[in-house]
């Protein structure tokens, strides 16, 4: 079971919590036999998708580039993980279609009132105030998926929880024993 390939989809805003249980799922996975890989958006656009930006065009192209490398790692016996915001519903489901069933989609939900009272990084702030221009959430749009495989709740669970739930998901499709 452990050298079946797919690839696990994290979508949603900045600072719900994609990369910590991304992290925290591969740990488990990796104990469990199964080799992961996980492409972070925030790395990803330091090399494979440097240069872009976020607009409608660019996030696109990011995604669609995620999307094929995490196809050509889950037919090669790869758990690939993307953790993007992903924010359109539209390239969500192509990259959903190039992988013939093998894709489960999380997603992250958490309500934008608390990713701007947590502001790691500092960014609400900044989109709140109109320095940074299409911020996901503030100022340019999240389209949550209609119908995702697994779908967490980080404002009201833990990290633990969330990841049990996942886990639990990939159990009941036979994913992972
Ligand atoms: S995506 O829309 O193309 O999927 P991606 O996940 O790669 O986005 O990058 C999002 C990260 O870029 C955020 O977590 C944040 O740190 C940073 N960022 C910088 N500008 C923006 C913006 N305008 N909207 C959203 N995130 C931004």
């Amino acid at each position: 079971m452990a050298d079946k390939g797919f690839t696990l989809w994290f979508t949603g805003l900045s600072g719900a919590g994609k990369s910590t249980l991304s992290e925290t799922v591969a740990r488990e996975l990796r104990a469990k036999g199964h080799k992961v890989e996980i492409l972070d958006g925030d790395v990803v656009r330091t090399h494979l998708s440097k240069g872009l930006g976020f607009s409608k065009e660019d996030r696109d192209i990011n995604i669609r580039r995620i999307g094929w490398v995490c196809q050509v790692l889950a037919r090669n016996g790869v758990v690939a993980m993307a953790a993007a915001i992903s924010p359109y519903r539209a390239v969500r489901d192509e990259v959903r279609a190039m992988h013939n069933g093998n894709f489960v989609e999380v997603y992250v939900e958490c309500p934008i009132e608390v990713l701007s009272d947590r502001d790691v990084k500092g960014l609400y702030k900044k989109a709140l105030a109109g320095e940074i221009k299409n911020f996901t959430g503030i100022s340019d749009p999240y389209e949550p998926p209609e119908h995702p495989e697994v779908a967490v709740h980080s404002g009201r669970e833990s990290v633990a929880e969330s990841a049990g739930k996942i886990i639990a998901a990939l159990r009941e499709r036979g994913l992972t024993a």
